[in-house]
């Protein structure tokens, strides 16, 4: 036992599922997060398979201060992918779990978690608030899928992303258009234009306008704006959506790669790119559809395929992010130990205050095992705290 463990005795200690879902290859804890845990007295158990896929050596771990073992054994288990029902029923009553936990379409988990007795925090409900952006981590992970989507577009497109100017002649700079200019949609824009291309954005939110110039593109002004709840876009009316199909269908023609991001919560992501419109694009162009796991944005996507359809490439990707998983684990190792942070006291002790909006939102199992305020009028009505 290393020093840190022993006198992390009486600290909670945390453990790192192996992922079990196929192609994910992130981890939940790094190395630099482990110490940084290690540095609070919190000891780390690693499954024995946790994070190689992640190219990350078993050397790596240990010199961090993970130890190999069984996770469940753990005061907290975090993981990146909801858990397996097995994993599930290994737990204990009153363990702490954090992780993507799809609550919103699988709730059958959710009540495995509560029945098991497991406090539970989806990292995909942490609010987007100031104070919660570094556990933000639907924000960094989007990030990445949004730099894998511009790369996945140079791949797929018969021509160069830049302009070239070479002796066999000159080449023009690729058009490449952004449907949907959220968090991942940014990123491709970035990217897109970091690789030389002519990048143009879209959005139904218009204050994304200036965030896509900030980043060197155009923004494509079809006069819809659509905000909803919480600065999302919501759902355009049936008038809007004919207006919005008319505009792209003629824009959509104009461009060699058109990656989609844009999702509504809760809902099926919008169709942004109707079959007319890939009719419509020159043989050799390229759609990245970002929302397939969601029913796509292209009305000819098939989830997680490549198709061609009139020489038209259609990519649609599922979990990017895991595609590069050493910093899509980085960043979401951090996005987790700042949430541990929230919820563990300097001394090492959970403090699972229900009265903190980011513990209150995120949680959805175990939510009776809160500490709630103790005035009666603020107690969790049953429903509250079943939530
Ligand atoms: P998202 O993944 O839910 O959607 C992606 C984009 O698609 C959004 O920009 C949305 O406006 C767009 N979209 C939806 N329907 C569309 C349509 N019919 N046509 C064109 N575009 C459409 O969004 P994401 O990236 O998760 O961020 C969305 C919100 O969260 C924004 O309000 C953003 O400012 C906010 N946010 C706040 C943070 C904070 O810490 N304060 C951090 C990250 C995001």
């Amino acid at each position: 036992m290393t020093d840190s463990v022993s006198e992390a005795a009486n600290t909670v200690t945390v453990g790192v599922l192996a992922e079990q879902s196929d192609g994910e290859r992130r981890v939940a804890l790094t190395p630099a997060m482990i110490s940084r845990l290690a540095r609070r007295n919190v000891a780390v158990v690693r499954a024995q398979d946790a994070g190689a896929t992640a190219g990350i050596s078993a050397d790596e771990f240990a010199a961090a201060g993970a130890t190999p073992g069984d996770p469940a054994t753990a005061d907290v288990v975090v993981c990146v992918g909801p858990p397996t029902a097995t994993d599930i029923d290994r737990l204990r009553p009153g363990t702490v779990l954090a992780g993507f936990l799809a609550p919103l379409s699988e709730p059958d988990r959710i009540e495995r978690l509560n029945k098991a007795g497991v406090i539970a925090f989806a990292m995909e409900l942490i609010p987007r608030i100031s104070r919660a952006q570094a556990m933000d981590a639907l924000s960094s992970q989007a990030n990445v899928a949004g730099y894998r989507a511009a790369l996945l577009a140079a791949q797929h497109l018969p021509r160069f992303f830049p302009m070239l100017t070479t002796a066999a002649g000159t080449v023009k700079p690729a058009k490449v258009l952004v449907l949907g200019a959220g968090v991942a949609g940014l990123q491709a824009l970035a990217t897109a234009k970091r690789l030389g291309a002519q990048a143009t954005g879209y959005d139904v939110r218009p204050e994304v306008a200036d965030q896509v110039r900030s980043v060197g593109a155009q923004w494509l002004d079809l006069g819809i704006e659509a905000v909803g709840d919480g600065g999302y876009a919501r759902t355009l009316t049936d008038d809007e959506r004919a207006e919005q199909t008319r505009l792209l269908n003629k824009a959509i023609t104009g461009f060699d790669a058109v990656i989609t991001t844009a999702l509504v919560p809760g809902k099926r992501a919008p169709v942004l790119v109707t079959a007319d419109a890939v009719r419509e694009m020159p043989a050799g162009s390229v759609v990245v559809d970002l929302a397939g796991e969601s029913g796509g944005n292209c009305e000819l996507t098939t989830p997680g395929e490549v198709t061609t359809v009139d020489g038209v490439t259609i990519c649609s990707p599922l979990n990017l992010p895991a595609e590069m998983p050493g910093h899509a684990s980085e960043l979401y190792a951090r996005n987790i130990v700042e949430l541990l942070e929230l919820i563990t006291d300097p001394a090492g002790q959970l403090t699972l205050d229900a009265a903190d909006d980011i513990i209150a939102t995120a949680c959805v199992a175990g939510r009776d095992q809160l500490t709630w305020p103790a005035t009666d009028d603020q107690a969790p009505t049953e429903q509250e705290a079943r939530r």
